[in-house]
């Protein structure tokens, strides 16, 4: 009799330590996925995300008519101090009020628009897509650029595309094929390949996960005093001011997303 006692005793506490021990691991505190804390590269110019509040108007960083090789001189005065200000002030209109959303980057709002009263979402997606676009345009060309592409983008455009001239045409095709107004872009893509895309009005291709690495703005405002309604040919001079160095910049910047 004492042993059967014995030997229940022995099973309870054995059962008990089990308990304990399956307690204890349900409990314990479970092994921590790192979490990325890599922020988005700035999308507008290295030095860091747009300002949205105050947004300022860039200076253009070459002569109005630097560009000729494409782009009249008249068309960029017009384009810069006009168009691409009033993007600007519209902006700095609508986030006026909004002091909650001022210390808030273009990047961050384009990013995030459902998070924005809706009474203003239109016309921060509209301007704050102007000046972003606007800003990262500007730099894109150059009096000295054109050619062939450099650097280690000129290698991933023939993989992806199986030669610079057959880029060229895809993307021509692609601002041509835009309706109305908006912008052809070439872009790193969720999966991190090289694609084009078109966006329409003043969209940038961050709001769809992309990172902008180039892009034309094929707006009638870009090219019509020059061109009238000729985009294609535009489209085709457009190559011989493409600043090769920044493009390359971007390349290696939308790789670290
Ligand atoms: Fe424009």
């Amino acid at each position: 009799m004492k042993q059967l006692l014995h030997r229940s005793t022995r099973f309870l506490l054995a059962g008990v330590a089990l308990l304990v021990l399956l307690i204890s691991c349900a409990t314990a505190p479970q092994a921590q996925t790192p979490s990325p804390t890599a922020q988005p590269a700035a999308v507008a110019s290295p030095g860091g995300e747009l300002s949205a509040y105050p947004a300022q108007l860039p200076p253009l960083p070459y002569e109005y008519g630097a560009l000729a090789k494409a782009i009249d001189a008249e068309t960029m005065k017009l384009h810069h101090d006009r168009h691409h200000a009033s993007y600007v002030n519209n902006l700095n209109e609508a986030l006026k009020p909004q002091s909650n959303l001022q210390n808030r980057s273009v990047e961050a709002l384009l990013r995030d628009l459902n998070s924005l009263p809706e009474d203003i979402r239109t016309t921060v997606r509209n301007n704050g897509g102007g000046h972003l676009n606007h800003t990262i345009f500007w730099q894109l060309m150059s009096p000295n650029g054109g050619g062939q592409p450099t650097g280690e983008v000129a290698q991933a455009i023939t993989q992806t595309f199986g030669s610079f001239d057959n880029f060229k045409k895809e993307f021509n095709e692609a601002g041509g094929d835009r309706f109305g107004s908006g912008w052809v872009w070439l872009v790193r893509n969720g999966q991190g390949q090289l694609q084009i895309v078109s966006t329409p009005n003043q969209d940038n291709p961050i709001m769809e996960g992309n990172f902008p690495i180039m892009g034309n703005d094929v707006w009638e405002h870009a090219y019509y005093l020059r061109y009238q309604n000729r985009r294609a040919e535009y489209l085709n001079n457009w190559w011989n001011v493409v600043n090769w160095q920044e493009v390359n910049r971007r390349f290696q910047l939308a790789a670290q997303q």
